[in-house]
């Protein structure tokens, strides 16, 4: 069988870190896709810096956009981020030029997730995003696969790394929110303007996208009611404590009379709680299904090695021919009339 061939758009913590595992892990992923997984051509801004990759046989672009319509590559590994530049051009002209896609752009698809399923599906390739909900967390195999003879109600979680980080070390240490957020920066945490995580934006993102998933409507990034972490204070956390709470940031959909309710705020969650158990830049979901009940799952939600086992999976799955539709789902536990009023929201 010939290999899928890989073109790289962007090589920061995540890009670089999929560069690594697509080498390390070379025979692995042959076994699994039943193909071999090579890496021919990448882009990035910067050329120059040393990344300490092996890039000696792989062809460069300075231009993401070409290398997208590259007849050197069936697949583009969009990790450039953004909704709008460079990162939408890149998977629009990939998808124009009959490559799949595989992509961690939560914000991307947030906004134009919709329009372009609709381009893919039009072009019959494939539209991949395991990495661009809770790192490397398998949520959106699971949906789409694991729970397919399920209804589902309800989906909350943790879903912002750089949150549950600040949030975890100022309970614990008593830092400032400043203090914390350098670090997460410095770890690779956070997003290119971290306005986005502490502002809440992130997380809606990512819960539009799974929403969509696990709803079967199409992604609404706007309805989603949106509150961040960054007027918390040490004393909201000490306070919360003294109370037996822990502070955080949680995403929540659920089915509610007129549609599908989303939205994004700190919330008190008893110390006890399953929930108030996961520090540090983890991330938790849960699903509540009709058939399995409730479903946990915990894991790094950010970081370049997490974050690349997601995007390595879709990788895996393409090379396999595995293709399904992009935000389709047979099941939920919509009445026709919820859905149409969800999808009028
Ligand atoms: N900035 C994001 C986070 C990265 O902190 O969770 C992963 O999407």
């Amino acid at each position: 069988k010939q290999s899928l061939r890989l073109g790289v758009a962007g090589l920061g913590t995540v890009g670089s870190a999929v560069v690594r595992m697509v080498a390390r892990r070379a025979d692995a992923l042959a076994a699994a896709g039943g193909r071999d997984v090579r890496i021919v051509a990448v882009s990035s801004r910067d050329k120059g810096r040393d990344r300490g990759l092996d890039l000696t046989s792989v062809t460069w672009f300075d231009d993401p956009v070409a290398l997208a319509a590259s007849s050197e590559i069936d697949c583009v590994v969009e990790l450039i981020g953004g909704a709008e530049g460079p990162a939408r051009a890149t998977v629009e002209a990939a998808i124009a030029a009959g490559k799949h896609v595989v992509t961690a752009n939560k914000a991307l698809l947030a906004k134009h997730g919709a329009a372009l399923a609709a381009a893919a599906e039009a072009k019959g390739v494939s539209l991949a995003y395991e990495a661009s909900v809770a790192g490397g967390i398998p949520v959106i195999k699971a949906l789409r696969e694991g729970l397919t003879g399920n209804a589902v109600s309800r989906i909350y979680g943790i879903m912002n790394g750089t949150c549950n980080y600040i949030l975890s070390r100022m309970e614990r240490e008593g830092l400032t929110f400043e203090a914390c957020l350098k670090d997460a920066q410095a770890l690779g945490y956070a997003e290119a303007d971290p306005t986005f995580d502490v502002e809440g934006f992130d997380t809606a993102h990512k819960l539009a996208i799974l929403t969509s998933l696990a709803f079967g409507v199409e992604i609404d990034a706007e309805g989603v009611s949106v509150e961040g972490i960054s007027a918390i204070q040490p004393l909201d956390l000490t306070m919360a404590e003294e109370l037996g709470y822990r502070i955080k940031l949680l995403g929540v959909a659920q089915v509610a009379a007129g549609g599908i309710e989303q939205r994004v705020h700190p919330t008190m969650v008893p110390k006890s709680s399953a929930i108030a158990q996961v520090m540090g830049v983890t991330n938790a979901v849960t699903i509540d299904a009709d058939a399995v009940g409730e479903l946990t799952l915990i894991g790094p939600g950010a970081g370049g090695e997490a974050t690349a086992s997601a995007v390595v999976s879709d990788i895996t799955d393409l090379a396999a021919g595995m293709q399904r539709p992009t935000f389709g789902r047979p099941s939920t536990a919509l009445s026709p009339s919820q859905r149409v009023a969800m999808q009028r929201h």
